[in-house]
């Protein structure tokens, strides 16, 4: 039987044992995907021990995927860019190798819920400078998006990104978002403003153009105020339960040998377990 886990501290709110065990139990594999509660002072051991526990990879979540990059012997491009790591797998040799899927997942559900979205080739305002951030920065990048407006609450860490990424992303004042949404084409939240028990996320979408793209990476509650605010003047929105699927596409195949398809009924599925329709 093979076996992967969700590394985390805490690791209790993770839906990805909702995902892969449905996938298991989908596509009639003998494999099971389990919870880990590890501390950050014992991570580096945990991943050396990671095959003698008998797993075959593992996805990272807040706060080791940092370290859990330093800790794997090879890296994908996406995770070395990203300077993160979500999932782990062995290689053929057996070293472990980090890969980062979730400008693949996001990217992949953009063009899977908007497959227009850069059709007009317009700027792309994202909000957040965190890890989330950074990886839809290299997603959006690699699909060839030339500029980026991107605002922070915390002006450093938005100049960072803007420093690390090149010249195709410029910083804007969080002051001045609503302002700079002026001829965007898409809109990306990628706080965590709007998410069940954090605060709201003041974003006034007025000067958004009404064919633009609307992506929120929160998804939990399915149907944010952003989103819904977007829907009512018209804009085409892209929920963050999108993002969370796709992006476990990559690690389920490595561990388990099945690509495994993001449907409808796995969407209700992980839906249900948030209180959605
Ligand atoms: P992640 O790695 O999941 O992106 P993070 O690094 O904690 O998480 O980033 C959270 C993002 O939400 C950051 O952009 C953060 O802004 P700061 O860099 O200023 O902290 C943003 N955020 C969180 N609470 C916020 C608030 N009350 N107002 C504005 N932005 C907020």
């Amino acid at each position: 039987m093979r076996r992967a886990c969700v590394i985390g501290w805490p690791v209790e709110h993770s839906r990805s044992p909702l995902i892969h065990r449905y996938w298991l139990k989908h596509y009639g594999i003998d494999g099971d995907y389990v919870k880990e509660a590890v501390r950050p002072e014992e991570l580096a051991r945990f991943l050396g021990s990671l095959g003698a526990r008998g797993y075959a990879g593992a996805n990272v979540t807040l706060p080791h995927k940092e370290a859990a990059l330093r800790a794997a012997e090879s890296a994908d491009e996406a995770a070395m860019a990203i300077g993160a790591a979500n999932t782990l797998w062995f290689d053929p040799d057996g070293t472990l190798h980090a890969s980062n899927t979730d400008a693949y997942g996001f990217m992949t559900n953009l063009e899977a819920e908007a497959p227009d979205w850069n059709a007009g080739r317009r700027p792309v305002m994202l909000l957040g400078a965190g890890g989330a951030a950074r990886a839809i920065l290299h997603g959006l990048l690699a699909a060839g998006v030339s500029r980026i407006l991107l605002a922070n609450r915390t002006r450093d860490r938005a100049e960072d990104l803007a420093e690390a990424f090149g010249e195709a992303v410029e910083m804007v004042d969080w002051a001045d978002r609503n302002r700079a949404l002026q001829g965007c084409g898409l809109l990306v939240n990628a706080t965590s403003l709007g998410m069940t028990g954090k605060e709201a996320l003041d974003v006034d979408l007025a000067a958004l153009p009404n064919d633009a793209v609307v992506a929120d990476i929160v998804y939990s509650p399915l149907e944010t105020d952003l989103l819904a605010a977007a829907r009512a003047r018209g804009n085409r929105v892209v929920d963050g339960l999108g993002m969370l699927l796709h992006q476990a596409v990559p690690g389920f195949e490595r561990w388990f040998g099945v690509r495994p398809e993001v449907t409808p009924e796995l969407r209700a599925h992980v839906a249900a377990s948030l209180g959605a329709t």
